[in-house]
């Protein structure tokens, strides 16, 4: 299965395996990151689902969309690898993709 790696906000690093199919919101989420809220489960309006991912990654990621643009704008932590989460589905080739979780807004 695919690794994801994940660092927490403490700096803690671990690695997680993702089942085919779930994004990266999802893969954080359900191994028990709960730091990561996603309260909106992945429709794109909450913005809580914020990561900083690796730069070596960039382009495999898909694009992103002016609503994914618009949010991360309000967040006071986006920097230039910030992204949502939830609007990155996790395939074979993102194996190894690192995400650090975002300060919290
Ligand atoms: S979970 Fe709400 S925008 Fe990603």
């Amino acid at each position: 299965m695919p690794k994801l790696i994940v660092t927490t906000r403490e700096g803690e690093t671990s690695e997680v395996e993702v089942e085919n199919g779930l994004t990266v919101m999802e893969a954080i989420r359900d191994n028990g990151f709960d730091e990561l809220l996603a309260l909106c489960g992945g429709c794109c309006s909450c913005a809580t689902c914020h990561v900083l991912v690796d730069p070596a990654f960039t382009d495999k990621l898909p694009n992103m969309s002016e609503d994914e643009d618009d949010l991360l704008e309000s967040s006071d932590h986006r920097a230039e690898t910030s992204r949502l989460s939830c609007q990155i589905p996790f395939t074979e080739d993102l194996s190894g993709l690192k995400v650090t979780i975002a300060p919290e807004d």
